[in-house]
C-alpha cells in the first residue's frame, strides 16, 4: 500500500478496535520512516510495572485513577516529539470523537498537519484475532468499544483520512 499522503503529515493517527491489526499496519508501513511511535497501551503497562517493582501487568489492574498518569505522560512525549520537528504516529484505538480532540487540537496549537489511518476490521475479525494473542482483552472490552465507534472525519481538522474496511 502507497501512503504518501500521509508520509507528508507531521502526526499520523493509526486507529482501530484492538486487535483491529494497528500495531501491525504501523510496523509494515512507518517503521522504516522517520517518525516517532506513541502507544498508550504500552505506557500503561511500563508505568505499572515501574510502579510495582517489575510485577508483570494484567488488564484486571486497569484502573482509571492510573490512567490519569499514563495520559499525562503520553501528551508530554506527543509535545515533546512536536516541538522537537519530529514526525509522529499515534498507535492507540482513537475509536470516539473525544478520544482524537486532544490531537486535533495540540496539531492545530501547534500548526502541525494531522491525518488518521482508521483500520475499520469487522468486528468478528478483531475477536478472532484476539484470541489469538497472548495477552488477549477480555471480549467485552472490545464489544463496549465497537459500542461507541465514531468513524473520522474531515471535519474534525484531520487534513487526511483513510478508512480501511478490510485490513
Ligand atoms: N493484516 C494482518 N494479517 C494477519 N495478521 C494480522 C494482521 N494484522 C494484525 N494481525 C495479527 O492480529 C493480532 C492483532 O494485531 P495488532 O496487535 O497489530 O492489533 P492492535 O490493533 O495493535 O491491537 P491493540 O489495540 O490491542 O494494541 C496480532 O497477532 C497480529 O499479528
Ligand atoms: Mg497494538
Amino acid at each position: 500500500m502507497d501512503l504518501p499522503l500521509f508520509d507528508a503529515l507531521d502526526i499520523v493517527l493509526v486507529g482501530g478496535l484492538p486487535a483491529s491489526g494497528k500495531s501491525h499496519f504501523s510496523a509494515t508501513y512507518f517503521s522504516t520512516k522517520d517518525r516517532r511511535r506513541i502507544n498508550r497501551k504500552e505506557l500503561r503497562r511500563l508505568l505499572w510495572e515501574m510502579g510495582h517493582f517489575g510485577k508483570a501487568w494484567r488488564e484486571e489492574y486497569f484502573n482509571e485513577h492510573d490512567e490519569v498518569l499514563v495520559g499525562h505522560v503520553e501528551r508530554k512525549i506527543f509535545e515533546h516529539y512536536l516541538q522537537s520537528r519530529l514526525a509522529v504516529l499515534v498507535d492507540n484505538t482513537s475509536v470516539t470523537v473525544d478520544s482524537r480532540e486532544y490531537y486535533v487540537t495540540t496539531a492545530r496549537q501547534l500548526r502541525k498537519t494531522i491525518g488518521i489511518v482508521f483500520l475499520n476490521s469487522p468486528l468478528q475479525r478483531c475477536l478472532e484475532r484476539n484470541r489469538g494473542r497472548e495477552d488477549s482483552l477480555s471480549e467485552g472490552i472490545i464489544t463496549n468499544l465497537y459500542a461507541s465507534l465514531e468513524l473520522p472525519t474531515k471535519a474534525e481538522g484531520f487534513k487526511e483520512v483513510l478508512i480501511l474496511a478490510d485490513y
